[in-house]
């Protein structure tokens, strides 16, 4: 028994989270000015950073509708300094009661193309709303009234449209004019709006106000749900009333393991980025990295994505429907396993790995950092898939559906919107959680911590892998949110990268070593940072030069 005591003592010694430094300043990344000038605004009103998290998701919500809203979901990882604790607070949407396995496969059995992207069908029931409301709730010090202020103002008051905001739009724009509510809200006269154009969201800042009035029944009961739900059957959808009331968010604990002296902590499943992470990461500790050239280097750390990724496909789903084998993907027999299975010297052909057995995302969602001056932190990466997700609002509601029923497995081996294949952990049910690639994670030992994270789908393990690798090697936010890109998930089987992610050299030896190189169109991602020299308290805050976001630290 005392042995027992004695163990589980030091395994919670191990796995405790590192104490932040108070700080005299605040730090917040965000992907939009509106919403990290909205976190500090709720700051500076007797917040902390978990209120500010409210603020900033909330207005997001409002000004980056083609990556997260309140008819989306999302992971919030926090960290409360007083007690240590951190939790991940799941709001991933949930199918459908009415859903079923194949519910976007004609009669012979093929995937129906972009029954599970656009319209009410692709949509499933939100958890961002619920997520609000649990995190002021139970973790916040300010009212709603308080913390949706500011996204209530910004829907009233409208944005301008940006460059970004008008891609976004032109690639989507077939989906959006087929809902007349979203086309009326988000387009000019059915055309992508002229850059500098507002975007006022009536409809939606009432739904945020019978948020702040009722909290979680301003959304999921009463006049609001009504209109959700006859209007998305209306138009073709499957949700019900009970759909909506009956939705919970989960918390859960927080995966975590370590890497050269550094505590990763990183999103549980439903998501499947702290465990893809850790296993990567895994495979890497020992492969000593640092001895060797940058062509082999990156050899290695494609090898262990590509493995990760395949075990990805087979194995992970929602943990309250499947098991997933979380003990045994990140024992140290299996990193040892994957690892012997790299060749050094040449690529593996995906192929060649162990076949999943019968039965994965990015282009949009947004992700922000926060550390308050107290030391508690928010990592939250927010989705309601691509681009405008589903593309259609329900009229009356502002409320623009997700398509996240795609991150689900349509049919085995058959790849969705983000060239993932997945198994029948991930098959469809009703009230189950799509699998997600949703990676917030905070990086830290004795001296320095990161709260660090990033949309861009099936990407986004790989992007924060790249950040924790140039974290733990010193690098500073600006340099690690600007890194190079470049990404192996399995299947295809194919580097995907941005253009300087190597240079010739590297490409020319990556090709003869049997990888396949694919040069990207346009750059990925939009990764947000957040630092802090525990020793000092001294916080340093970076934004990605892809996006349109502001990191500010005061
Ligand atoms: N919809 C993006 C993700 O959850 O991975």
């Amino acid at each position: 028994m005392r042995l027992i005591s004695v163990c589980l003592t030091l395994i919670l010694v191990l796995v405790a989270p590192l104490h932040t430094a108070q700080a005299r300043q605040a730090a917040i990344s965000s992907a939009h000015p509106a919403a990290t000038d909205a976190g500090f605004e709720i700051l500076e009103q007797g917040g902390n950073a978990f209120d500010a998290a409210v603020a900033v998701s909330a207005v997001l919500a409002v000004v980056e509708p083609y990556s997260s809203g309140i008819g989306g979901g999302g992971f919030w990882l926090l960290y409360r300094n007083k007690d240590g604790k951190q939790i991940m607070i799941d709001g991933r949407e949930k199918a459908p009661y009415q859903s079923h396995r194949d519910m976007y496969l004609d009669s012979t059995g093929e995937v129906i193309p972009g029954l599970s992207v656009d319209g009410p069908l692709s949509a499933g029931i939100p958890g961002e709303p619920a997520a609000l409301v649990h995190i002021a709730e139970k973790y916040g010090k300010l009212s709603l009234h308080k913390t949706l202020a500011p996204a209530i103002r910004a829907a009233r008051n409208g944005f301008k449209v940006t460059p970004h905001y008008q891609r976004m739009a032109q690639f989507r724009l077939e989906a959006l004019r087929k809902s007349p509510a979203a086309a009326k809200i988000f387009l000019l006269n059915n055309e992508v709006p002229p850059l500098g154009y507002v975007i006022k969201q009536e409809d939606l800042a009432k739904t945020l106000e019978a948020m702040a009035k009722h909290g979680r029944a301003g959304f999921y009961e009463g006049e609001v749900a009504r209109r959700l739900v006859t209007e998305t059957r209306k138009a073709g959808g499957i949700w019900s009333m009970q759909d909506l009331a009956k939705y919970q968010i989960v918390e859960r604990k927080p995966l975590t393991g370590h890497y050269r002296g550094y505590q990763i902590t990183s999103a549980a499943p439903p998501s499947s980025g702290g465990i893809a992470l850790l296993e990567i990461l895994h495979q890497l500790e020992g492969l000593d990295l640092h001895e060797q050239n940058n062509l082999q280097r990156k050899h290695l750390i494609i090898e262990a994505m590509r493995r990760a990724y395949r075990d990805r496909a087979e194995y992970l789903g929602d943990p309250d429907f499947v098991k997933v084998p979380i003990k045994t993907l990140l024992s140290k027999q299996h990193a040892d396993q994957l690892r012997k299975s790299i060749d050094p010297e040449w690529a593996t052909p995906s192929s060649d790995l162990k076949p999943v057995a019968s039965k994965d995302s990015g282009f949009h969602t947004t992700h922000f950092s926060i550390i308050d001056k107290h030391g508690n932190r928010v990592a939250a990466t927010l989705s309601i898939n691509y681009p405008f997700g589903s593309c259609y609002v329900p009229p009356g509601t502002g409320v623009l559906l997700n398509d996240e029923m795609d991150d689900f497995s349509a049919k085995p081996g058959v790849p969705n919107a983000y060239g993932l294949v997945g198994a029948e952990a991930n098959a469809i049910a009703p009230g189950k959680r799509m699998l997600s690639s949703m990676s917030p994670t905070f990086v830290e030992n004795k001296q320095r911590l990161a709260v660090i994270g990033t949309p861009g789908g099936s990407r986004i393990i790989t992007m924060v892998l790249h950040g924790i690798l140039a974290f733990v090697d010193g690098k500073d936010a600006e340099t690690i949110v600007n890194l190079p890109r470049y990404h192996h998930q399995y299947l295809p089987d194919m580097v995907q990268h941005e253009v300087d992610a190597f240079s010739a050299e590297e490409k020319a030896g990556l090709e003869k070593r049997g990888h396949q190189l694919k040069q990207l169109d346009s750059t990925y991602g939009n990764m947000h940072i957040v630092i802090q020299d525990k020793k000092t308290g001294k916080l340093s805050a970076a934004g990605d030069k892809r996006g349109e976001g502001k990191a500010l630290v005061k």
